[in-house]
């Protein structure tokens, strides 16, 4: 097995987070190993998503894995220019948390199912449709790619309170 790199999470707020990331016009070995890395980063955390903006890199790429039953087989994805095709009209509501907004957790509607596209790490093209928390999770990391965050669904006077936090957060932790 290659070496695993694990990398650091930046905490919101974090101008990397805000940007729109690039697409991915090539696959090559160094993206596939980031690939990789990240769903080890995300394991790491624990996370159930991770977007690269959080690693600081503005390429269009996720990784998810929201199998939850104990026993259950993981289900590593790594996702590279994910695309929604078809979001439902029925909604559900969700208690979304984020790795870069660390013990923070705020109900959010998104659309109940979601059909998304994206190449695979050995380059073939995938369609799926997700429900349920994977649903959820898919549109929360390509939310990243676009430099959107789930607070920034929350009113403003909520997201103020927990930029505040997090900006007290990192103060913390720097010196520490
Ligand atoms: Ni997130």
């Amino acid at each position: 097995m290659a070496d695993m790199s694990l990398y650091p999470i930046l905490i919101h707020p974090d101008p990397r987070l805000k940007k729109a990331s690039a697409p991915v016009a090539d696959l090559s070995d160094e993206l596939c190993k980031l690939a990789e890395d990240m769903l080890e980063t995300m394991y790491e955390a624990p996370g159930i998503g991770l977007a690269a903006p959080q690693i600081g890199i503005n390429t269009r790429l996720i990784v998810m894995d929201c199998v939850k039953e104990e026993g259950e087989s993981p289900r590593p994805m790594a996702m590279f220019n994910p695309q929604i095709l078809e979001s439902s009209d029925e909604t559900s509501v969700y208690e979304e948390g984020c790795l870069s907004i660390p013990d923070v957790y705020a109900e959010v509607t998104r659309p109940k199912e979601v059909t998304v596209q994206w190449i695979d790490p050995k380059g073939a093209e995938q369609r799926e449709t997700f429900d349920g928390l994977w649903a959820t999770c898919v549109q929360h990391e390509i939310d990243h790619l676009d430099g959107k965050l789930f607070i920034d669904y929350l009113s403003g006077l909520k997201r103020q309170l927990i930029t505040r936090k997090m900006v007290k957060l990192k103060r913390d932790r720097a010196r520490s």
